[in-house]
C-alpha cells in the first residue's frame, strides 16, 4: 500500500529507457518532481523530451524503469489511470473541439471531469453548477470573456494554445505535463502563457518542456537537462547557468547560449 503525504514527490521516474530500433531515445532517465514545483527540461532537438513526456504519460510504453506518480506506481497503468492518478497533459490544439464554442470546449472538459456529479442534467448548458465551474476555469487561465462564444478554431494561435491548457487544467492535475506549449508563439503570447503558469504556480507540479530560455529560467524552480536521451544535471536554474556540461551541450544554439550566458 502506498501512502501519499506532503513530502511524498509529485512525480518520481527511476531509470525510465526507451529505444526505437538501436536509438536510445531515453536512456536510464530519473527524475524526481515535488508538489507544486514547476520543473523544466530542457534539451538540444532530438534530445529525447517528447519521448520522456509519451514514456510518462502512458502514450508510450517504457522499455524498463518505473514511475511513481503521488507515490503510486503507475509503471504499468494505461494513461486512463495515470490521469486517475492526478497526471494530466497538455495535447497541442488537437485536444481543441475546432467548430465548437470556447465555452463549449470549456463545458465538455469540465463536464468530463466532474461527470458523476452532472450526468443527471438534460443539457449542458442548463447546469448552473456546470457553467460557473467552465466560466471559473476561463477566468483562472486568463480567457477573456469576449472570446467564450468564438468557435474555438478561430481564435489566435496564442489563445487556442491557453485554451487547450485549461482543457487540461479542468482535470485539476497534481502533476501537469507540457510539451513545448509556448511553440509557434510570438513573443507578447509567450509571454502571457508564461504569466499564466506564473500565476498557477504552487498548485499543481509541472514538469515543461520548452526551448523558450526566458520563460524557463522565469518560470522554473529547477531544471533538468537531457541530452542524447540522458539527464546530465539538475538544479536551480542558477546552477544549470553555471554548469560547464550544460554550456557545452548548447554550443551553436545562439539563442541558448545567449541566457545561459545572462
Ligand atoms: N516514434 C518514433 N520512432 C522512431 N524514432 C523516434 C520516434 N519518436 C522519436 N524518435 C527519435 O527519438 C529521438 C528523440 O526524439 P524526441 O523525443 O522527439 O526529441 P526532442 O523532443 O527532445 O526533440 C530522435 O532522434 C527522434 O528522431
Ligand atoms: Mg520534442
Amino acid at each position: 500500500m502506498t501512502t501519499r503525504s506532503a513530502l511524498t514527490p509529485a512525480l518520481v521516474a527511476t531509470q525510465l529507457s526507451k529505444c526505437y530500433g538501436a536509438l536510445q531515445a531515453c536512456d536510464q532517465v530519473s527524475l524526481t518532481v515535488l508538489p507544486g514545483e514547476i520543473h523544466a527540461l530542457i534539451g538540444p532537438n532530438g534530445a529525447g523530451k517528447s519521448t520522456l513526456i509519451n514514456v510518462l504519460s502512458g502514450a508510450v510504453a517504457a522499455d524498463s524503469g518505473s514511475l511513481l506518480i503521488n507515490g503510486r506506481d503507475v509503471t504499468l497503468a494505461s494513461m486512463q489511470q495515470r490521469v486517475v492518478a492526478g497526471l494530466a497533459r497538455s495535447y497541442q490544439i488537437t485536444n481543441i473541439f475546432q467548430t465548437s464554442s470556447v465555452m463549449d470546449n470549456l463545458l465538455i472538459a469540465v463536464q468530463a471531469q466532474q461527470g458523476s456529479q452532472f450526468s443527471f442534467l438534460r443539457s449542458r448548458d442548463r447546469d448552473t453548477a456546470l457553467v460557473q465551474a467552465a466560466q471559473a476555469l476561463a477566468l483562472e487561465c486568463s480567457i477573456e470573456v469576449s472570446l467564450w462564444n468564438l468557435p474555438a478554431g478561430t481564435l489566435p494561435h496564442g489563445e487556442q494554445r491557453k485554451l487547450e491548457f485549461a482543457l487540461a487544467w479542468a482535470a485539476r492535475p497534481s502533476v501537469l505535463l507540457l510539451d513545448e506549449p509556448m511553440a509557434g508563439m510570438g513573443p507578447d503570447e509567450t509571454l502571457r502563457l508564461t504569466e499564466l503558469i506564473d500565476s498557477l504556480r504552487g498548485r499543481a507540479a509541472m514538469l515543461l518542456v520548452e526551448h523558450d530560455m526566458q520563460a524557463v529560467f522565469r518560470l522554473a524552480d529547477r531544471i533538468s537537462v537531457l541530452v542524447y536521451g540522458r539527464i546530465i544535471a539538475t538544479g536551480t536554474p542558477e546552477e544549470i547557468r553555471l554548469n560547464d556540461a550544460v554550456r557545452q551541450a548548447y554550443l551553436g544554439d545562439e539563442g541558448a547560449q545567449e541566457t545561459l550566458r545572462c
